[in-house]
């Protein structure tokens, strides 16, 4: 048995204008017409049933993910009182599941990043169900590092090789979420390590294990909300249990503390991610992304979405623009981000738009 728990309640500020608090990245169409938990669906459906799917959000966007995901029985489209990070998620979706089936295998999926090689993506998600239900262990997908990012977690890997072309999983020593600059590029350079894709496969039984070990003080709250799902005083025990766990991500909670007890106690492995997996972290990773689909230099070439009308292009190179129904021209300008909504405005450069998160802060605190 195989349960999906596609996590959703990100706010993704760094795609202001286009994302907002109600339209997140997870229900945009950043790179064509499906949203992003659309197409996090879409991934699933050759490995599950729609109907055994769970996604974790909040009131903000529980709606819209509804309407977006029809197939998914709205009654297991949950949404958190407040945010609480990964780890409160993950382990709710254990401790429902852990009750009736605690075999089921969890797979954890981020719905904020986008796969090339979907067939590839089945192979390998499938590989890692199979080792998931077999006894205490946690399988997690490492995708080649290609630059020293410091916003992902680092998978260090053991000395074997992994034979190219086929799905051998790889012991993992050590892992680290968000280094500093110097760790990350030494991990990059050291060839042994990989980034963590946020996937995590591990069956109810090994989840809920793990939280009561590393989180214990979530525990009753989460227990008691399990305990409540499907009857009527669901929502009231969720809105006054979910807020008294910490919020904290499910790797600072459990992947680092479990790695360290080492290699052979902790039991996590890790599959190859390479189906083209990419984060779409801010507008340059999407600037990149999408140029990346055929363009004989994808640096230099020049990413219109949206923009349906005309466009002039007059001695400029490698910018995004997002502009519906606009006329747009560019004029001896390069890697430049403009993007433009009905009631905002955006200019900034590909290489400053990690930033753009501060616009929202800014926003924010200007009221
Ligand atoms: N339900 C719920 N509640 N979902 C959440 C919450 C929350 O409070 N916070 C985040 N999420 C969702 C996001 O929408 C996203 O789909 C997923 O959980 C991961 O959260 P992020 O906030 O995007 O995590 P990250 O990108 O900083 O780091 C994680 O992902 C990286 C790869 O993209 C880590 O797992 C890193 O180790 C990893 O490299
Ligand atoms: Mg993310």
């Amino acid at each position: 048995q195989f349960a999906p728990v596609i996590l959703a309640g990100g706010s993704g500020t760094r795609f202001w204008p286009r994302s907002r608090k109600a339209r997140a990245k997870q229900v945009l169409a950043l790179d064509g017409s499906r949203t992003m938990i659309q197409q996090t669906l879409d991934r699933l459906l050759p490995l599950s049933r729609a109907e055994s799917v769970w996604v974790i959000t909040n009131d903000l966007l529980d709606d819209l993910i509804a309407e977006q995901l029809p197939q998914v029985p709205r009654s297991r489209i949950l949404s958190e009182p407040t945010a609480r990070n990964t780890a409160p998620a993950c382990a709710l979706a254990a401790f429902l599941m852990e009750k009736t089936a605690p075999d089921t295998v969890i797979g954890i999926f981020p719905s904020d990043h986008v796969v090339k090689d979907t067939a590839r993506f089945t192979e390998v998600v499938r590989t890692g169900i199979k080792l998931a239900a077999s006894g205490d262990k946690v399988v997690v997908l490492g995708v080649p590092p290609t630059r020293p990012e410091t916003g992902y977690g680092y998978i260090e890997l053991d000395g074997e090789a992994t034979t190219s072309g086929s799905i051998t999983p790889r012991r993992v020593k050590r892992f680290t979420e968000k280094p500093d600059r110097r760790r990350a590029e030494e991990f990059v350079a050291s060839g042994n390590y990989a980034w963590n894709g946020g996937i995590f496969l591990w069956s109810a039984r090994t989840l809920a294990g793990a939280i009561r070990e590393y989180c214990p003080a979530m525990v009753p709250h989460l227990e008691k909300t399990a305990a409540a799902y499907g009857t009527p005083a669901f929502t009231q025990v969720f809105a006054e249990e979910y807020p008294k766990c910490a919020s904290i991500s499910i790797d600072y909670a459990v992947l680092e503390p479990r790695s360290a007890k080492g290699e052979l106690a902790a039991e996590i492995y890790c599959l190859p991610g390479d189906f083209g997996w990419n984060d779409l972290g801010c507008w340059d990773a999407l600037h990149e992304y999408e140029a990346d689909c055929g363009c004989e230099d994808p640096s230099v070439a020049n990413i219109f979405d949206g923009v349906d009308s005309a466009r002039v292009v007059i001695d400029s190179c490698g910018n995004y623009v997002y502009a519906p129904g606009q006329s747009v021209a560019l004029v001896g300008v390069n890697n430049l981000v403009v993007v433009q909504t009905k009631d905002a405005l955006l200019i900034t450069t590909r290489e400053r738009s990690q930033d753009v998160g501060k616009v929202v802060a800014e926003l924010k605190a200007a009221g």
